[in-house]
C-alpha cells in the first residue's frame, strides 16, 4: 500500500534496481499453503452475494479455487491475457515513486510472505493473501485495469505536486475500501474488504458506518484509519464512472483548491454528502469505551 511510510529507501540486498525478487514459490511450506487455504475457503462462503460480479469473475477467471499459495508466473500468465497486468514479488512496503512506477507499468507488487496462522483476521502489513486474494481478481476487470494503471501515473504526477496524501486516500476508499453499487444492491470490491472476513460483513450489514456516494473532491479530503474497520465508506456507481471521472478530472487544480481546505475526519458527514446510510458509529465508539 503506497500510504504507508517504509524504513528503506534502496532495495534490500539481493533485490533488484526495480525492488523486485524471485517469489521463489517452492519455499513456502505445507503450513502456509494451508494458511492460504483456509482463508481462503472462510472467504468463498461469504463472498457470492456481497463481492461485485467483476471481483468474483476475476477469482474465476484466474482459478484463485486451486489449493495453496498461487504461483505468480503462473498466475501473471492468465491475468496477462486478460488485461496485461502482471503480479510481482517484492520484499514488503516499497518507496511510492517505485509502487507508481510498477502501477503505470501494470505490475502489480505482491508482497512475498504470508501471516502466521494466529494472525488470520488482523495484520498491518499487507500479505500475499491481502496482495492476492484481495487485490487480483479486480485487475482481471478491463475497466478496473485501466484505472490501477491510471492511477499508477497518477501517483508519479501527485509526487510531483506534493499531493501524495490526497491521492492516497482515493486508493484507500476504492481499490482498498471501496463499495459499488450493483443493480438494487450494495456489493463490496475493496480489496481490504473481500479479504477480511469481519469487514465483508461490517462493512455491508453493519448500521455503525456511514455510506456516503463517491465524490472525488470529498473522499480526497477524507481521513482514513489503518487500526480498525472504517467508519466511512464510498459508494461508486459503477467501474465505468470512476474512470471516466478519474481520467477526464486534471487533479493539478483540485490538488491546490484541497490545500486551502481543512481535513475531513472519519465519522464526519458534511453538507453535499449524498448519504446512502447515515452510520450509528456505534462500533467505533465501542471500540473507544473499551
Ligand atoms: N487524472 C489524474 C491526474 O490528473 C490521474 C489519475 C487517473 C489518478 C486515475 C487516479 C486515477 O493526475
Ligand atoms: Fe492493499
Amino acid at each position: 500500500m503506497a500510504e504507508d511510510t517504509h524504513a528503506l529507501d534502496r532495495p534490500p540486498e539481493g533485490a533488484n534496481a526495480d525492488w523486485t525478487i524471485p517469489q521463489n514459490w517452492e519455499r513456502f511450506t505445507a503450513e502456509e499453503h494451508a494458511t492460504w487455504d483456509t482463508l481462503y475457503q472462510r472467504q468463498i462462503k461469504l463472498l457470492p452475494g456481497r463481492a461485485s460480479d467483476a471481483y468474483l469473475r476475476g477469482l474465476d477467471q484466474l482459478k484463485l479455487s486451486e489449493s495453496g499459495i498461487p504461483n505468480f508466473e503462473e498466475l501473471s500468465d492468465r491475468l496477462e491475457k486478460l488485461t496485461g497486468w502482471r503480479v510481482v514479488a517484492v520484499p514488503g512496503l516499497v518507496p511510492d515513486d517505485v509502487f507508481f512506477d510498477h502501477m503505470a507499468n501494470r505490475r502489480f507488487v505482491a508482497g512475498n510472505f504470508i501471516r502466521r496462522p494466529d494472525q488470520l483476521d488482523y495484520l498491518q502489513e499487507p500479505d500475499v493473501f491481502h496482495d492476492v486474494f484481495g487485490h487480483v481478481p479486480m485487475l482481471a476487470d478491463p475497466v478496473f485495469a485501466d484505472y490501477a494503471a491510471a492511477y499508477g501515473r497518477g501517483g508519479l504526477r501527485a509526487l510531483e505536486h506534493d499531493a501524495i496524501k490526497y491521492l492516497s486516500r482515493l486508493y484507500w476508499y476504492t481499490v482498498e475500501f471501496g463499495l459499488i453499487r450493483q443493480g438494487e444492491d450494495l456489493r463490496i470490491y475493496g480489496s481490504g474488504i473481500v479479504s477480511s472476513y469481519g469487514e465483508s460483513i461490517f462493512a455491508l450489514d453493519d448500521p455503525s458506518p456511514n455510506r456516503i456516494a463517491f465524490d472525488l473532491k470529498r473522499v480526497m479530503r477524507t481521513e482514513y484509519r489503518i487500526d480498525d474497520y472504517q467508519q466511512n465508506y464510498f459508494v461508486i456507481p459503477s467501474f465505468d464512472e470512476l474512470l471516466r471521472v478519474t481520467v477526464e478530472t486534471d487533479f493539478a487544480p483540485l490538488y491546490a483548491e484541497i490545500k486551502a481546505l481543512p481535513d475531513i475526519p472519519v465519522a464526519e458527514i458534511v453538507e453535499g454528502d449524498e448519504l446512502i446510510t447515515r452510520g450509528t458509529q456505534d462500533y467505533a465508539r465501542s471500540k473507544l469505551a473499551a
